[in-house]
């Protein structure tokens, strides 16, 4: 599995030859520069799969125009995928609890402790993770949320994860020192921080925050925008 940080909360997570995006939000990021990284802008990335997490602008501005060129199928809850199915744009809708075996492999949809209008003010059912998993790893996209103990169903339910993206950000989410615990309820010690510095609210300092995790044994990765890791 290689994961490609696209800022904010934007994953590109390449697995069985498919590519997933969640969250884009390339175009409206002012941390993304599209002339150092025109490969991931939203005019030129490439996606087969579009996971959704929530309707909130910041996750989904650009969803629409990448789903349009590229042909992928969005996957998100049935209030989302509904509203983008009446603009011409298909998909797949799940609902918390709910596993789909895709080509790619399964995906579990899991709850997040958050809020989900779409960007027009329609409602965009509740908020969402996903936990997917083939024979190449497991990991967690956990969206927007904060810490829950809901989050102790996954380890439960769900192969162990290789590693987790949580975000980080706080004012919105979770902060760092929630994140230590989300990482101990999910049972995954190697985390990819997101949801962090984009705008005022949320910038953090990065070497507290990974200070934080270290001192509970556990590592937080902050990619640099358009950098990619293996697992
Ligand atoms: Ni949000
Ligand atoms: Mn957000």
């Amino acid at each position: 599995m290689k994961v490609t940080y696209c800022g904010h909360a934007c994953m590109l997570v390449e697995t069985k030859g498919k590519k997933l995006l969640f969250d884009p939000f390339l175009t409206y990021n002012e941390l993304f520069d599209t002339a150092t990284l025109p490969h991931l802008s939203a005019d030129q990335i490439q996606a087969d799969y579009i996971l959704l997490s929530h309707g909130h602008e910041d996750h989904v501005a650009d969803a629409e125009p990448i789903a349009r060129r590229t042909g992928a199928t969005l996957i998100s809850n049935a209030e989302i995928i509904s509203w983008y199915a009446k603009k011409g744009v298909p998909g797949h809708m799940m609902n918390h609890g709910g596993t789909w075996k895709f080509d790619f492999g399964t995906v579990k949809f899991v709850h997040a402790v958050h809020s989900s209008s779409l960007p027009d003010g329609s409602n965009g059912g509740n908020p969402g993770g996903f936990v997917i998993w083939n024979d190449e790893g497991c990991f967690y996209f956990a969206g927007d949320t904060a810490l829950s103990m809901d989050m102790k169903l996954i380890p439960m339910t769900c192969p162990k994860l290789d590693f987790a993206i949580l975000p980080i950000g706080d004012n919105f989410t979770m902060g760092p020192a929630d994140a230590v615990l989300a990482s101990s309820f999910i049972e995954c010690n190697t985390i990819i921080g997101c949801h962090y510095d984009t705008f005022g609210y949320i910038k953090i300092d990065h070497a507290a925050a990974q200070k934080a995790f270290a001192d509970n044994g556990k590592e937080l990765i902050l990619l640099p925008i358009g950098a990619t890791k293996s697992f």
